[in-house]
């Protein structure tokens, strides 16, 4: 019989995903998490949360196979066990399953979870619990991308963390197709979007952004990338400790210490 304890963490949420919609976190974390997965004993990875169909999860792991380590094995996690029987037949390329679980991890180690669009529907006040399960279940040295994005996977925003919680934040946008920075708020991680209000850091870094976007208006005429590069230039001149990642700039994306945006009072509720 199953007991309280062997039941997965978390609910049942919707289940949107599409094909590449992770495209852009998936290439950053092969950047940024590749040297943890090569040097760990068991290249194990979690997808958590992967959606109605398995397509992110197969995904991923033909990303960090191709650039970080052929011999991957990503586990996808599902809590809906509708969802892990409708992932089996893409359980094919060798290195990829599907189980059910929750935040719990179903009792796996790995070296890296990246969670996806899974906390957007909890409540705020849920978040710290979750990222303190999901890191008190990583391999020593294990890595958690938790993040947002919008269907098409054009703007996001992620967090990286540790053992020891938060490290990063990262703001990511399709430039071709951006507008204004200002967006980015729609798809903060769920820690920090309610928090784009004026008195919190993470209201002032989105500001700063889309002012300076605005004032690099002259360089639209050479491209977006180029005024992503002179906005991100002006917010490093203005003590903005963004870090110092010019292929990544060139992508459309930054990042940022968690503790410059970190906010300012735990939730309410
Ligand atoms: C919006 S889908 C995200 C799919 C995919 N990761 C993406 O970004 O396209 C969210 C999924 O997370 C699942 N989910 C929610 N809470 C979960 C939890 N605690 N553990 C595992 N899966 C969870 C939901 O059942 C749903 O299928």
């Amino acid at each position: 019989m199953a007991t309280r304890a062997s039941r997965p963490l978390g609910v049942v949420t919707r289940g949107t995903t599409n094909p590449n919609r992770l495209r852009r976190v998936d290439n950053w974390i092969v950047d940024t998490c590749a040297d943890a997965l090569r040097s760990a004993p068991d290249p194990l990875v979690v997808d958590l949360g992967y959606g109605a169909t398995p397509v992110t999860a197969v995904e991923l792991r033909a990303r960090l196979a191709a650039g970080a380590r052929p011999d991957v094995r990503v586990v996808g996690l599902e809590i809906d066990p509708v969802r892990v029987a409708t992932a089996q037949p893409a359980a094919d390329p060798p290195g990829l399953t599907f189980a059910r679980g929750g935040f719990e991890l179903a009792g796996l180690r790995p070296t890296l979870v990246r969670a996806f669009n899974v906390l957007r529907q909890y409540d705020e006040s849920e978040v710290a619990d979750a990222w303190a399960t999901i890191t008190g279940r990583m391999a020593p040295g294990g890595l958690l991308v938790e993040g947002t994005c919008d269907e098409l996977g054009r703007l996001g925003g992620w967090v990286l963390l540790d053992a020891d919680g938060p490290r990063s934040l990262t703001l990511s946008a399709r430039l071709a197709t951006l507008d204004s920075p200002a967006e980015l708020a729609e798809r903060l991680p769920k820690a920090l979007i309610h928090r784009n209000v004026p008195g919190e850091p993470v209201h002032d870094l989105i500001r700063a952004l889309d002012d300076a976007w605005r004032a690099a208006a002259g360089y639209a005429p050479f491209g977006p990338r180029q005024r992503w590069l002179h906005a991100i230039a002006a917010l490093r001149s203005q003590g903005w400790p963004i870090q110092n990642r010019p292929r990544h700039w060139r992508l459309g994306q930054l990042t940022i210490p968690w503790s410059t945006i970190a906010p300012t009072h735990p939730p309410s509720g």
